[in-house]
């Protein structure tokens, strides 16, 4: 028994046939669909997200995960996650991946726009960009930017160097103990002073 599915991408559409008991991440990469898959399909995130235009009683029952990432309202709005949900009866489904806009974005869609971001970024502000990075934070940043210069790489290593060293300096100052104040020393023209014993 087969299921005939339809998607409907930006890029344009593809169609192709599944086995019923395919779910519909593993039919989308069948079909050359790209969707993204944050969790890898146990149904933790919600970037696998489809819009059922057509055939959704063709579906395996909505799952738990699914109730608790969608919510009432995109279920009813017609929204599956396709690595829970299975094609069940044979038919035509007719399928449409969830925008970004309206999903949780992947970590790969974030570091992309990071590094779009960066990259237009003025020098001055990159480098204040890292030196207010976490030194493991940054380190990654720089291995993402990786069309940035070396010199600007050596700059901004230089710069959160030397920004440590001040941090460092100013954690060793808070910690001192504060000095405890000490007595003046009696001075020979204190009027108040009778003076050493003889
Ligand atoms: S890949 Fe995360 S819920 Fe489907």
């Amino acid at each position: 028994m087969t299921v005939n599915v339809e998607w409907k991408t930006e890029g344009g559409g593809h169609t192709g046939l599944v086995a019923d008991g395919t779910c519909l991440l593993d039919a989308a990469r069948r079909h050359g669909v790209k969707l993204p898959a944050e969790c890898d399909g146990r149904g933790e995130c919600d970037t696998c997200a489809v819009v059922v235009e057509s055939g959704a009683d063709l579906l395996s029952a909505v799952t738990e995960a699914e109730r608790e990432r969608l919510g009432d309202e995109r279920l009813s709005a017609g929204e599956r996650l396709a690595c829970q949900a299975k094609a069940e009866r044979e038919g035509d489904l007719v399928l449409s991946p969830v925008p970004r806009a309206e999903r949780a974005e992947t970590t790969e869609e974030t570091a992309r726009d990071f590094k779009g971001e960066f990259k237009r970024l003025p020098l001055r502000q990159k480098i204040a960009t890292l030196a207010g990075l976490e030194a493991d934070v940054a380190y990654e940043t720089l291995v993402r930017a990786i069309d940035l210069p070396f010199d600007i790489v050596g700059k901004g290593l230089d710069l959160l160097a030397g920004r440590g060293r001040r941090l460092s300096r100013g954690e060793r100052e808070r910690r001192r103990p504060e000095a405890t104040p000490q007595p003046t020393p009696a001075s020979d023209e204190d009027p108040g002073h009778d003076g050493p014993a003889i």
